[in-house]
């Protein structure tokens, strides 16, 4: 008798093994998740700062062809309400540091031939003087988006 209720509790263990096992869902969202640079997922400013790296970028390639500025784009004010990565805070001065970049990129924007250069490098300069108290990792990245 006890052979039977030991062959039926691994019968009912397989059984059990397989429901778990099928495409639940879990394990191919488990596996979207680490398409992401971030293990745990890219928090909001994150995802902002992309943008913002983006923006950077392009603003050099157009001061390199001689082409005008973008706009300045409007979600960059998100920067003060955006959630931070939860291993991580922002110091007291991030919302004056916000306000620096957010003011260089526009005068980046409406700036002149004269005085474009000057104002793109300010807007890199925005994002170090932030980053020397957040997230160092950028930093010799956003450096070398300085211009000559
Ligand atoms: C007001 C402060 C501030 C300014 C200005 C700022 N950053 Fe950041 N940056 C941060 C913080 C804080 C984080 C970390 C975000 C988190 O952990 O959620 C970050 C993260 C990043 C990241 C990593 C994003 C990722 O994929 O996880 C990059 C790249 C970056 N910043 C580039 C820039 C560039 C380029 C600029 C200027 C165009 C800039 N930052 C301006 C505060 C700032």
């Amino acid at each position: 008798m006890k052979k039977v209720i030991i062959i039926i509790a691994l019968i009912a263990g397989v059984l059990a093994f397989q429901a778990i096992r099928p495409e639940s869902g879990l394990i191919e969202q488990a596996a979207a998740d680490t398409m992401d640079v971030n293990p745990n997922g890219s928090s909001e400013l994150s995802l902002l700062m992309r943008d913002m790296q983006k923006y950077t970028n392009q603003a050099k390639a157009d001061l390199k062809a001689g082409k005008t500025p973008a706009p300045f784009p409007a979600a960059f004010n998100k920067l003060f309400t955006a959630k931070i990565s939860e291993n991580n805070t922002k110091s007291d001065f991030y919302n004056q540091f916000g306000e620096l970049y957010i003011s260089s990129v526009k005068s980046y924007a409406s700036s002149t031939t004269e005085n474009r250069v000057e104002t793109y490098n300010n807007m890199v300069n925005a994002c170090l003087a932030c980053h020397s108290q957040h997230c160092p990792g950028p930093v010799p990245v956003i450096k070398k988006m300085k211009v000559e």
